[in-house]
């Protein structure tokens, strides 16, 4: 694609940002580490106070530091990130006392930040009339561009919106059982709500608004006075560079939402694969039983890299992980509205006993070989279609693909963001319901998406492969990790 920004190149771009991800950079583009970001948000001076109770549960278990790993000290959190850059910030909005905070994942502190009116704020963002009720506890999350941008450069404007819909995912379902209920928002005004922030809405621009618990008839009588002196964001890297393709794709997706829902028809579900179906439907087992909201299980979390066995697992855990996918996403969109694309589900089952090693589309609790259908040889197919080789592949017992309609993400900028946060959720769930059942797992961007698409028959543009996850038996890593618990 041509470095000149051109509008009309956006739909190209951001196709080639699944097709072709390599060539998203110009030729001989470079990350400068030396110069690189903290990995958290640095803020000097404020008032601070620690996060408690059910808002501390919620905030452990998406945005904050929870361990710190082997010689490069790698600040790890209880989700996943792209490379470990963790660009997605959390802001909190109380409505009952108006006080808009930042998240530092780092202490899991408050940081109170010089919001003016957030509440009311918030309402104007949300489009939502004066006295509507809100939540008492409103999270926003950001993506800050910078944290990805200078070690992945413009594909850094996808793998961002699924790193988003990661911790939005995890988000929601604690939130859900922590407050007891959950909502979520993709279609706000951004340039309002990023002001409310207090953010350059070209430097880190909210993605998704979540409210927490019932809503309450709140008036959110504005602060007297400000934190003095106001904390002030302090920046490792001397140079943030800019790229026009981003900043322009990026300006392009800041839509209000009367036009970003307004753009085109109501997305549909994609397309099932396409290939030539055979007979032999699998009937997976019921679920196991699991509980996607323990702590135990939420820090146990970790991508599996070259740990995987080759040991099989057993048709419930697949049964189990693809369930759960499945109602990650029933609840995304029962929680935001059906606006919200659709994402399905394919797998490649290498070492399930009773499942026939091969290329399937999941319904419902069954699987129907698609594309190449029975294939012993799909695992080194799947290791070839990988970009790098951290990781064996091959070696899992199955490989989850969330697959969703690149043509309705084509539609708009703000589509295609909205589409990637909720690959992003499906991606949490696979990982989390892959511990749950005692499994290790290691999700993927960085993978040939027609090679996988061609594998299970699909069209690659009315459905295609969006992200990878391996699930299978891995051995204990290597690496040393220390765990950071909260004071
Ligand atoms: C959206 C997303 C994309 C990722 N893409 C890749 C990838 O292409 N290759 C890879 O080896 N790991 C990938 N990962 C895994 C991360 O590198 C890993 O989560 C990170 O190093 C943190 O380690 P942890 O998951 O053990 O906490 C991805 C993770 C996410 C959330």
């Amino acid at each position: 694609m041509s470095r000149t920004p051109s509008p009309d190149r956006i739909a190209e771009h951001l196709r080639l940002l699944r097709e072709d991800p390599q060539s998203a950079n110009p030729p001989g583009w470079r990350a400068d580490f030396s110069d690189g970001p903290w990995p958290v948000k640095v803020h000097q001076g404020g008032e601070r106070a620690p996060a408690t109770g059910a808002l501390a549960r919620v905030l452990r278990g998406t945005v904050a530091v929870t361990a710190v790993r082997g010689p490069s000290k790698t600040l790890r959190r209880a989700v996943p990130s792209g490379g470990a850059m963790h660009p997605t910030e959390a802001y909190v909005v109380l409505t009952g006392s108006d006080r808009l905070c930042h998240v530092d994942p780092y202490r899991l502190e408050l940081l109170a930040l010089p919001g003016d009116s957030p509440t009311r704020r918030l309402r104007q963002g949300l489009c939502l009339a004066a006295d509507a009720p809100l939540p008492a506890v409103v999270l926003l999350l950001t993506s800050r561009f910078w944290k990805n941008f200078y070690k992945y450069g413009d594909f850094s404007y996808r793998l961002g919106a699924v790193d988003a819909g990661v911790v939005l995912g995890r988000l929601l379902r604690l939130a859900g059982s922590e407050f007891g209920a959950a909502w979520v928002r993709t279609d706000f005004a951004d340039d309002a709500l990023n002001d409310c922030l207090g953010v350059d809405g070209r430097d880190e621009s909210v993605y998704a608004v979540v409210g927490c618990g019932p809503t309450v008839a709140t008036g959110g009588t504005d602060v007297i006075g400000r934190p003095a002196p106001p904390p002030r964001v302090v920046e490792r890297s001397r140079r943030i560079k800019r790229s026009p393709v981003f900043d322009m794709v990026h300006a392009s997706a800041r839509s209000a939402p009367a036009r970003a829902v307004a753009a085109g028809a109501p997305p549909a579900a994609p397309v099932a694969a396409s290939g030539a179906v055979r007979a032999e439907t699998v009937e997976l087992p019921p679920s196991l039983a699991v509980d996607l909201t323990d702590e135990d299980v939420i820090v146990r979390r970790r991508s599996g890299g070259r740990q995987f066995t080759g040991r099989p697992a057993s048709p419930a855990q697949l049964a189990t992980v693809l369930g759960q996918a499945a109602t990650a996403i029933t609840t995304l969109r029962r929680r935001g509205g059906p606006t919200l694309p659709e994402i399905t589900f394919c797998t490649a089952v290498h070492r399930v006993p009773g499942v026939p090693a091969g290329w399937y589309s999941y319904h419902n609790g069954r699987l129907v070989p698609v594309g190449r259908g029975p294939d012993p040889d799909l695992g080194p197919y799947l290791q070839g279609a990988l970009f790098g080789s951290s990781v064996n592949a091959e070696l899992a017992a199955f490989t989850v693909h969330t697959v969703a309609s690149p043509r309705q993400a084509g539609r708009s900028a703000r589509h295609y963001r909205t589409q990637q946060l909720a690959v992003g959720v499906a991606m949490e769930a696979v990982v989390l319901a892959a511990t749950a059942v005692g499994l290790g797992n290691h999700p993927f961007l960085g993978f040939d998406a027609p090679a996988i698409d061609a594998a299970y028959g699909l069209d690659g543009q009315g459905s295609g492969a969006q992200a990878q996850i391996c699930v299978g038996v891995v051995r204990t890593g290597s690496e040393w990790e220390v765990t950071v618990r909260s004071r």
